[in-house]
């Protein structure tokens, strides 16, 4: 553990007073973060827990006042095309109730709105920066901080769920998924688009993981902290394959459809929860509901 000594370090990452200075190189286990050792980016990935949850939370909020320019660069616009396309098929109607989880400075909120104003629409996000960011942005918008693992609402009260580009981010990954699903009406519909380890024909493949990997944290250096962009690129990489998400989502008692885009290099389940709950569900609670 090292003390901050000055306002910034090397990478500008800190977690509660504790400066975490990423490596590019190898040889630092990091489970904890507590020791005297500091986490290369793919280590900070596979990070569980509280100490991904505090490194999640820290990472957006010092992204949060530019995270929408950065992504649109780094992603030369396709994040936001299959946002728009993972979101325009979805035939909702006015009065129903959507929570987008991970909802960052509530783009997928506005964007829902804009086409169906009569929705009843949440925020929710661990990062009170970027909690702060949508509520500048929307400042009509219902935004609130909290953790995909534990929401604060009861089972059954929303019609839709969004998670965007949030799913490979979550400390615990089973935990929020089941979270996802209890807060959804039966019949409710879960959208979780995320990037995947990429998919495809092998040359696509090597290319993708070399601009997540080399370019990407070369483009944003002039902008921001390049670690923090190693680490979403890690992250990316390490992420569950979008077919396990979806095995894992059926397990929780969904129909799931997944759909590609861009060969892969994004995915979005489409998530249906059934209609008849099973009293033997633990995760189930409430009464068997057609
Ligand atoms: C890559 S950003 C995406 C933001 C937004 N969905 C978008 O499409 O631009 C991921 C967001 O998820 C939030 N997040 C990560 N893990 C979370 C969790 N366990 N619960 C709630 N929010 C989480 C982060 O704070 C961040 O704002």
């Amino acid at each position: 553990m090292t003390e901050i000594k000055s306002p910034r370090t090397a990478c500008g990452l800190f977690h509660r007073g504790i400066e975490v200075d990423f490596r590019q190189s190898e040889g630092h286990p990091c489970a904890t973060m507590t020791d005297a050792t500091s986490p290369t980016a793919a280590q900070a990935a596979a990070l569980r827990g509280e100490p991904k949850r505090v490194f999640v939370r820290d990472l957006f909020d010092r992204l949060a006042p530019r995270y929408d320019r950065l992504n649109l660069v780094i992603s030369l616009g396709q994040t936001t095309l299959w946002r728009r396309a993972a979101l325009s098929d979805l035939d909702l109607r006015s009065g129903q109730r959507v929570l987008d989880v991970g909802c960052g400075t509530g783009w997928t909120g506005r964007f829902l709105r804009d086409r169906c104003p009569g929705l009843e629409i949440e925020g929710l996000d661990l990062s009170p920066g970027m909690i702060a960011e949508a509520q500048r942005r929307d400042p009509q918008g219902r935004y609130f901080e909290g953790d995909a693992a534990a929401i604060a609402r009861p089972e059954a009260s929303y019609d839709l769920v969004t998670t965007i580009y949030t799913s490979r981010n979550f400390p615990d990954p089973d935990r929020a998924l089941s979270e996802l699903v209890r807060v959804l009406r039966p019949g409710g519909r879960l959208v979780l688009l995320d990037t995947f380890p990429p998919g495809g024909p092998a040359p696509w493949r090597a290319f993708h993981a070399f601009w997540l990997r080399h370019a990407v944290p070369a483009l944003v250096r002039p902008f921001a902290d390049p670690n923090a962009f190693a680490y979403l690129a890690e992250s990316i990489l390490a992420h569950l394959p979008a077919a396990e998400m979806a095995r894992r989502l059926e397990g929780l008692g969904c129909e799931t459809e997944v759909r590609a885009y861009s060969l892969g290099a994004a995915y979005r389940i489409l998530a249906t929860k059934s209609r008849i709950v099973s009293r033997a569900d633990p995760r189930a609670g409430g009464p068997t509901s057609l």
